[in-house]
């Protein structure tokens, strides 16, 4: 699978941490595309403790990558901003509203919201997963065109059920979830048993 992981402004950093990790580790990920908004790198700063633009990807996967390229949000020309490049899907974790208002108007007007037009027009999977609460109409109005438009709406909402035993464990299981969707269920995601 050839995927693409943005991340935005919104809060919540650790889950595209715990995404990046998960696809640089999945065998059957052999590449993936990685923008960040220039805003979500305050957040990075915020809630991680990284900051700064360069070595970001270094810095959020711990380690080199071996799969995964950074494209800069300004590049409207990379490969992923054009529908004849080959893409099995693009996830947004998290997905600020502001990002959800450009998609769902279909402004195009960075390499984000750009690559998430053409994977709608390509009929191809887009995941957004949105984080704000509470939302206000034009939040739901805007996940409601996105969602009509073929978009999935994946709010950051993560599971308690499980017990994590920490912000990380639930942060990763929430990233399973959303792996799971786009066709790479992880075998040591969570799964409920009641009957056991
Ligand atoms: C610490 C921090 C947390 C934020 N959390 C959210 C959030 O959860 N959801 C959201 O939509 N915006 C949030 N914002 C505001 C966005 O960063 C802001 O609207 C920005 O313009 C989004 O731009 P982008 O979509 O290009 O990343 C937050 C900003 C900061 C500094």
């Amino acid at each position: 699978m050839e995927l693409t992981l943005a991340i935005t402004g919104a809060s919540g950093a650790i889950f595209a941490r715990e995404a990046l990790r998960a696809l640089e580790a999945d065998d059957r990920v052999t590449r993936v595309h990685f923008v960040a908004t220039d805003n979500s790198l305050r957040v990075i700063a915020e809630e991680l403790g990284e900051s700064g633009r360069t070595q970001c990807l270094e810095k959020l996967l711990g380690a080199a990558p071996r799969k995964t390229t950074q494209h800069a949000d300004a590049n409207i020309g990379a490969s992923i901003a054009s529908g004849s490049h080959p893409s099995d899907g693009m996830i947004i974790l998290p997905c600020s509203m502001g990002t959800l208002a450009s998609i769902a108007n279909g402004l195009a007007d960075t390499l984000i919201a750009r690559a998430a037009d053409v994977t709608l027009k390509e009929r191809r999977p887009l995941i957004l997963c949105v984080r704000e609460t509470p939302f206000n109409r034009i939040h739901l109005r805007n996940m409601t065109l996105a969602a009509e438009a073929g978009a999935v709406i994946f709010p950051v909402i993560p599971a308690f059920y499980f017990k994590p035993v920490d912000s990380t464990e639930m942060a990763r299981q929430f990233v399973y979830r959303v792996l799971a969707h786009i066709g790479l269920r992880q075998s040591d995601a969570y799964i409920w048993k009641p009957d056991e």
